[in-house]
């Protein structure tokens, strides 16, 4: 029987378990230790992708420059469409690689907002780690170079996705019954 918790009165159910997420977390720092490289600025996008990151990293075998920018986009069950950060802190970006980290592409509309700016601040080449996908939801063309689970129209929790702030500090990530 699968693993069943409440959040604010709302059911969820156990749906991508913490080893299965360490082992792909794992396939993806094997395939970016032959890719990327020392200069390769990785951008975390908070808050959602705090705990990918963390995992993420410390599977590397080199010591790339980080930079953590808060993006918000989304209240609730729903994107708002409007995408907000600090833009003083891309600046420095001007003429670097960069790779994005995020936890979930749903519309795409955040990171097309946000690659938008980058590339009017002048970084030299964008490359996008996610660790989930929702490719029904897309809204925009991304490239996506790195995906950890492609997932249905479902809402998640869990692994640093959060429901209303709450939930990102589970191991498993679940889905909304
Ligand atoms: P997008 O702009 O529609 O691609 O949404 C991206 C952001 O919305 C992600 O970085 C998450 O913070 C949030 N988000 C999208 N789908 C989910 C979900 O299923 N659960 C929790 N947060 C989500
Ligand atoms: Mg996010």
């Amino acid at each position: 029987m699968k693993k069943e918790i409440t959040i604010h009165g709302q059911k969820f159910e156990q749906f991508i378990k913490a080893e299965t997420i360490a082992a792909r977390v794992k396939q993806i720092a094997h395939s970016l230790n032959e890719t990327a490289t020392e200069d390769t600025v990785f951008v975390i996008l908070l808050n959602g992708a705090f705990v990918f990151a963390a995992d993420l990293m410390r599977e590397l075998n080199f010591t790339p420059p980080t930079l953590f920018i808060k993006v918000t986009s989304y209240h609730g069950l729903d994107t708002t469409g409007e995408v907000q950060f600090d833009h003083e802190l891309i600046a420095p970006l001007r003429g670097k690689k960069i790779i994005i980290i995020e936890d979930i592409i749903d519309t795409g509309t955040t990171l097309h907002h946000f690659i938008a700016s980058l590339s009017h601040a002048g970084v030299a080449d964008v490359q996008i780690c996610s660790l989930l996908y929702k490719p029904n939801k897309l809204k925009h063309p991304i490239k996506i170079d790195h995906i950890g689970f492609e997932i249905g129209d479902l809402f998640v929790i869990g692994y640093g996705l959060d429901y209303d702030e709450v939930g990102r500090n589970l191991r498993d990530i679940y889905v909304i019954c």
